[in-house]
């Protein structure tokens, strides 16, 4: 595994976001979301957002990826597709930012995407600049 990240790669991940889109619960924003993360070992996980009567019991799409890939054993991102529907480009929103910030690096590739296919590509250090991190902490 070199790392690096191919157009195959991006079309998996695409696919296997686009797959979890369907399985969003979000009755109440009626704006489902699809996330998959591929893990440095090859791995992909993927979430969707699970809303809740309960507003602020939802979670997003790329928190359930994230849960995922820990509980698969995975703590290393490499790369991320997020679809959603609409017209305006929906990048992660900003707690988002900062769950990938904990498993991904500073040039982790963000694919923002809709039903048709990548609309946008971030790094995760062009969506959440001069972040707050584990090294922080120290001795992580
Ligand atoms: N949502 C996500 O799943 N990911 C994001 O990055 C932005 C928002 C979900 C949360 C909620 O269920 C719906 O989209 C509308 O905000």
């Amino acid at each position: 595994m070199s790392g690096g990240v191919s157009e195959d790669d991006v079309a998996e991940l695409f696919a296997a976001a686009r797959a979890v889109q369907e399985r969003a619960y979000a009755p109440y924003s009626n704006f489902p979301v699809g996330a998959a993360i591929r893990t440095a070992s090859g791995l992909v996980f993927a979430g969707c957002n699970v809303e809740n009567a309960a507003y602020p019991q939802g979670s997003c799409a790329e928190a359930s990826a994230i849960s995922a890939m820990v509980a698969g054993g995975e703590r290393s991102i490499v790369e991320v597709v997020v679809v959603t529907d609409g017209e305006a480009l929906s990048t992660c929103c900003g707690g988002c930012r900062q769950r990938l910030r904990e498993f991904a690096g500073p040039t982790t590739p963000i694919h923002v995407a809709d039903r048709n296919g990548i609309r946008a590509t971030f790094t995760l250090e062009h969506l959440l600049p001069h972040s707050f991190g584990p090294e922080n902490l120290g001795g992580f």
